[in-house]
């Protein structure tokens, strides 16, 4: 119970967020009602049974479909500040969030149409719930590099409002090396960069992220556990892992959530942070991953704080502004 208020009360930073997948299967059949939009649910409740997942590729399926009924800027801003509003309860200070632009363009739905919403449901929350933030765009890397230069050239008169880049979805068969010029350019641009690796792809592909896309954070990098050398460079640079303990369980990734690698990350002095992912998929918030695993894993109040202060220090933010909520 000191173990749940302790996490209930603890400022946090939430790094590793897809806002699509923030989408909650009632606000999915709203927005497909408001939309004329046809989904093959009768309900929320059977939206919600169809999430049973047993492996990445089966969730993205489901997550891709589910995006169809994001259509008008309002409907990103509504999807935006729902998931801001669960975040201010979980007392998340600081949101870092990932959008999947080419999910929607390749839909006919502009860019800027889903950059307005976002970015104005991440102002209002802001002003009103005291939540800063940073954006950043996901390349689909299941997607050619052709086409996240087309979409980085369609982020090009936003970089005022666009902060960093990342590569998620299908990660086997799509490793960084193929995204390796567009990231450049991104640096080149003076975007912060960060990839998804070693979720279900080998160690061989967090080298490949660190080597030939220079990520300033490795989102997951579970497999990184398998290769000791890979480890020491990763504690050597104060690398941050963006884990999500609850994504792991549900996309098997891991048997089950006392298998999370959170503790032993901890224990090896990597600098790892729990995140949510795609919580509307997953079955829970950043403070129920926080949750999940300080009870799987009985973690200490000290391994619990330590979690939240690398969730700051990971961040994107200035120095002055990360020890500001320390
Ligand atoms: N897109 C949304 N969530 C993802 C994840 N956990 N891995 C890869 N791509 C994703
Ligand atoms: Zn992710």
């Amino acid at each position: 119970p000191s173990r749940d208020a302790l996490i209930a009360r603890l400022p946090k930073a939430e790094l590793h967020l897809h806002i699509e997948g923030s989408l909650e299967p009632e606000m999915l059949f709203a927005l497909a009602q408001r939309n004329g939009v046809a989904i093959p649910f009768a309900s929320a409740e059977a939206v919600r049974a169809a999430y049973d997942f047993s492996n990445l590729q089966d969730f993205l399926d489901i997550y891709y479909q589910g995006m169809a009924v994001l259509q008008t800027e309002q409907d990103f801003y509504d999807l935006t500040w729902a998931y801001l509003e669960r975040a201010a309860a979980d007392t998340v200070r600081h949101v870092e969030i990932f959008f999947d632009p080419q999910g929607h363009t390749e839909r006919g739905i502009a860019f800027e149409t889903v950059l307005d919403g976002i970015e104005r449901a991440l102002q209002a929350g802001e002003e009103r719930l005291g939540i800063s933030y940073r954006l950043i765009i996901c390349f689909l890397r299941h997607l050619s590099e052709e086409d996240a230069f087309a979409t980085l050239a369609q982020a090009m008169p936003h970089l005022a409002r666009i902060h960093g880049v990342g590569l998620d979805s299908s990660e086997l068969g799509h490793p960084p090396a193929k995204f390796a010029q567009v990231f450049a350019r991104a640096r080149e641009m003076g975007l912060h960069v960060t990839a998804h690796a070693g979720e279900e792809g080998p160690p061989e592909y967090v080298h490949e992220a660190l080597d030939l896309l220079q990520v300033e954070r490795i989102d997951h990098g579970n497999r990184a556990l398998e290769d000791p050398a890979l480890v020491a460079r990763l504690v050597g640079e104060g690398m941050t892992l963006t884990v999500c303990p609850l994504s792991n369980l549900r996309l098997c990734v891991i048997d089950r959530i006392e298998s999370s690698p959170v503790q032993r990350m901890l224990d090896l002095g990597l600098k790892v942070t729990i995140n949510a992912d795609d919580p509307a998929y997953f079955g829970g918030y950043v403070n129920d991953n926080f949750r999940a695993v300080a009870d799987a894993l009985d973690l200490s109040p000290d391994a619990i704080v330590r979690l939240a202060e690398n969730s700051f220090t990971g961040s994107f933010l200035p120095m002055a502004d990360q020890i500001a909520h320390l």
